[in-house]
């Protein structure tokens, strides 16, 4: 038997799985340790299986489902979907895939209204994937077009990623074409009504067609953006959009977005792991040892677990660094730019041996040369 594509595995597992309550294609297709971050389902498979289980109980009603677009990008599959459950909504769903299982899941749902301010509805329109050796410049206008406009606020760059005013909106609140998106905007504007992107957590694309996920605020309250875009000539010519407001308590700690980098390091015993390693290394660099010479085991010990507490901190773990400010500990040794570039060297290679998934690594990294850099070399500390 042919193995199931990852597309069809996502299709199952909502289709058969939840909408026909066959548990048995949960227990084949989605992993124990399943990440959910659909802010109403409890975590892993069996988070799922409880979900069916109030579906069987009558305590929901029963989905009907209606997948209208399909994307997939990698070990990333997007799911578009017109559903009827307690009434008609718009849903998109991005599933992560591990060794041919579920391993990751993110959703937003919207109810849809009867009518919307261009005569489409949030799912009808083009949904043939041509374009494919164009996914990754057409991932790279998405992003700028956000970036720019929705982060930046730039609007006076808009029209930049339109031809004309051809666009075809399916957004309920707003009209056909560029000219009816500055209008919905300038109405927004008008009513104090603010839409704010802050970040861009997801792009997927497969050819003419780009998902993102952000996150900002809708009107003042923290919201999840899915955004689909189809792409045509280097153009943005036409978008499907779900908006969910994130709640203040979800049913676990993986949050609507993405998992912290505590986390996605493999928390705590990893990032302590990963000070075992560097540690010994910085504290018997030729270079570096000099700073380090005299200070007793005992304060050797202190310091390498301050060190942990702050890293487990700043990546946004259940940690409370209770040691002194970075800067006023590294006040007065001097340590250069150079002696910083041999530290950052023995921390890459110890970061590459943890095996740290790639960009986990590169945020790490960053948050080393954004945050602790200017707290650490003599020269940068601040008054
Ligand atoms: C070139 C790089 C660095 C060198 C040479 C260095 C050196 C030192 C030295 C010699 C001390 C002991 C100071 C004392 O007790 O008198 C210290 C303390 C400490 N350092 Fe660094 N450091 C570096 C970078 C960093 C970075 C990037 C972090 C970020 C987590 C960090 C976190 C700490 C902490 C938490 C302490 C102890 C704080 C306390 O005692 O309250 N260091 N460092």
């Amino acid at each position: 038997m042919q193995k199931p594509t990852n597309t069809e595995m996502a299709i199952k597992i909502i289709k058969q799985g939840i909408a026909q309550k066959d548990k048995s294609v949960v227990h084949d297709l989605v992993r124990d340790d399943y990440i959910q971050h659909n802010p109403t389902v409890p975590d892993g498979r069996k988070g799922l299986l409880g979900l069916i289980d109030r579906i069987i109980d009558g305590e929901l009603p029963m989905p009907v489902i209606n997948v209208k677009r399909v994307l997939a990008e990698g070990e990333y599959v997007v799911l578009h979907s017109d559903f009827d459950w307690g009434g008609r909504k718009a849903v998109f769903e991005i599933f992560r895939f591990e060794d041919g299982m579920a391993a990751e899941h993110w959703s937003g749902i919207q109810n849809h209204p009867k009518q919307t301010a261009n005569g489409h509805s949030m799912v009808d329109g083009e949904t043939a994937i041509t374009d494919r050796s164009k996914t990754e410049s057409n991932k790279a206008l998405i992003k700028d077009f956000l970036e720019k406009v929705f982060i930046a606020g730039q609007f006076n760059k808009l029209r930049d990623f339109f031809d004309g005013d051809k666009y075809l909106q399916h957004n309920p609140m707003i009209a056909d074409g560029v000219s009816g998106l500055e209008r919905g905007l300038e109405e927004m504007q008008k009513k104090g009504i603010k839409i704010e992107f802050h970040k861009i957590h997801q792009i997927i694309g497969e050819g003419n067609f780009v998902l993102t996920l952000s996150e900002g605020k809708f009107d003042g309250k923290p919201t999840a953006f899915f955004d689909l875009f189809r792409v045509e000539h280097g153009k943005i010519a036409e978008h499907w959009d779900v908006l969910q407001e994130v709640p203040a308590q979800m049913p676990h700690s993986n949050g609507m977005f993405s998992l912290s980098l505590y986390r996605r390091l493999g928390g705590y015993d990893a990032i302590a792991g990963f000070v075992d390693s560097a540690f010994p290394r910085v504290a018997a660099h030729p270079e570096l040892s000099h700073f380090f010479r005299g200070h007793a085991t005992e304060s050797q010990y202190r310091q390498r677990q301050l060190i942990v507490d702050r890293l487990c901190a700043v990546t946004g773990g259940p940690v409370i660094y209770i040691g002194r400010p970075l800067e006023s500990v590294h006040r007065g040794l001097g340590i250069t730019e150079a002696n910083w570039n041999t530290f950052m060297k023995i921390l890459t290679t110890a970061m590459d041996e943890r095996k740290f998934p790639e960009a986990a690594k590169k945020e790490f990294i960053e948050i080393f040369e954004k945050q602790f850099r200017a707290a650490t070399i003599e020269g940068e500390l601040k008054e």
